[in-house]
């Protein structure tokens, strides 16, 4: 059997699927792999930008997918600090998309109550990504809704390691105690701090790994994978994965 549920096609529309979810357990927080844009590309005879393009368009269909259930953290994984190893052209056409989501999508994000908010290293990314991811963080800053959080320029190991220094250099300086660090002390020397741990995690594609996104905060995240690419990837097959999310037992490591 495959690791992996294939995907069928659900004959439920959204709502119905919607009526069946557990209302008392839905997910706080969901975080997102969205890969295949390159793959859905290339399958239809197209350069692989045109799915990172439409890739983002989905980006903004399972923001509305997940606030309608009542979700209220949602990251996606945008660009990871090994995806500057692509070709120049590609780094620059997904550094631009900020430019072009936002300007089309705020009023509609507004309307909806959606704080913005950004997980990973400012340094590097170009000024007019930067600015444009800025300006929705303050646009949104005062809605108190569904947070979408894009994690950009993010890798986990990165992400602990200047964080254990920051620690180390605490230590030193006497503001933390080494004793006293257990795992909410070194929590808040991440990146993702004050946002709790995922409790649900979705990688399309087909790929069964990790790599490199939020290593610590996914510890006892149920993960959900699917052969789906990103774009091709529906609200329907949003909720079936928030479905499958109910039937597990989360167990923390007891019984
Ligand atoms: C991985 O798929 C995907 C990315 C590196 C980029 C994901 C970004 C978006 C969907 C848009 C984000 C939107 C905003 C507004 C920032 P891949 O292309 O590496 O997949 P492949 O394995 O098929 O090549």
């Amino acid at each position: 059997m495959l690791p992996f549920k294939k995907w069928f096609g659900s004959k439920l529309n959204s709502e119905e699927l919607i009526s069946r979810l557990d209302t008392d357990n839905i997910p706080n927080h969901v975080a997102v792999i969205m890969d295949g844009n390159g793959r859905w590309a290339q399958k239809r005879g197209l350069p692989r930008v045109a799915g990172h393009h439409s890739g983002m368009k989905n980006v903004k269909k399972i923001t509305m997918a997940a606030d309608a259930i009542g979700i209220n953290i949602l990251t996606m994984y945008a660009f990871s600090t090994e995806n500057w190893k692509r070709p120049k052209e590609e780094v620059e056409y997904l550094m631009k998309l900020p430019l072009e989501f936002f300007p089309k999508e705020i009023d509609e994000l507004i309307a909806n109550n959606v704080q913005i908010r950004m997980t990973g290293w400012q340094e590097g990314l170009p000024d007019y990504t930067l600015k444009a991811i800025q300006d929705a963080i303050d646009q949104t800053k005062h809605n108190s809704g569904l947070i979408l959080n894009f994690a950009l320029n993010y890798g986990s190991r990165k992400e602990m390691l200047s964080g254990v220094q920051q620690l180390a250099r605490d230590i030193a300086d006497g503001i933390v105690t080494a004793d006293a660090v257990d795992d909410a002390v070194f929590s808040r020397y991440l990146l993702t701090h004050p946002l709790p741990d995922p409790d649900l995690l979705i990688r399309t594609s087909g790929e069964l790994r990790i790599s490199n996104f939020m290593l610590w905060q996914l510890a006892y995240s149920e993960l959900w994978f699917t052969e789906l690419c990103w774009p091709e990837f529906t609200e329907q097959h949003f909720y079936e994965a928030v479905q499958e999310y109910q039937r597990r037992a989360r167990r923390y490591g007891g019984l």
